[in-house]
């Protein structure tokens, strides 16, 4: 059993979208039984809030539902519990590490690493940007975790 958990600033845009995604991309190549699933932010502003309409309209597009999650805050306990914590920025990356203790540091890793497309690390924020900025984020966030599967399930 692997588990993965995306973290992003508010739990509401990017890491539920990579958690339905990758979900959806899992249960498809039949790997549901082999890797576990969840999101978080490291913010708190969030908590308990369903992900927001423009990233839930957006993965309705892709045929991925998002109005079952809710928003929460990573926890010291996660950073023990996952073997991958994939990032969306830099400084989710920094609020992690900064969490995290020394022996799990290699477990926190940005979810654009895995993209065999894109060459930057980071994705951005689509909180303040408009409807395209969700898409985007779509892109970036199927291309990674199509290689982040192959990379666990063939490494
Ligand atoms: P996320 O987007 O980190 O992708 O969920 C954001 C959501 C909310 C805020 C920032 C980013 N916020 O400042 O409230």
């Amino acid at each position: 059993m692997k588990r993965v958990l995306f973290v992003c600033l508010g739990n509401i845009c990017r890491s539920p979208s990579a958690e339905g995604i990758f979900r959806k991309i899992v249960k498809e190549k039949g790997y549901e039984e082999a890797i576990e699933i969840d999101s978080a932010g490291t913010g708190d502003w969030h908590i308990g809030h369903s992900p927001d309409h423009r990233a839930q309209e957006a993965a309705i597009r892709r045929g991925v539902d998002l109005s079952d999650l809710k928003a929460r805050q990573v926890s010291s306990e996660d950073i023990a519990l996952h073997d991958l914590i994939l990032v969306m920025d830099r400084r989710n990356r920094e609020d992690v590490r900064s969490m995290a203790q020394p022996e799990y540091q290699h477990k926190i890793r940005y979810l654009l690493e895995y993209s065999e497309q894109y060459e930057e690390l980071e994705i951005p924020d689509p909180y303040y940007g408009g409807v395209h900025g969700f898409d985007m984020v779509l892109d970036m966030i199927e291309e990674s975790c199509e290689r982040l599967l192959d990379s666990i399930v063939d490494p």
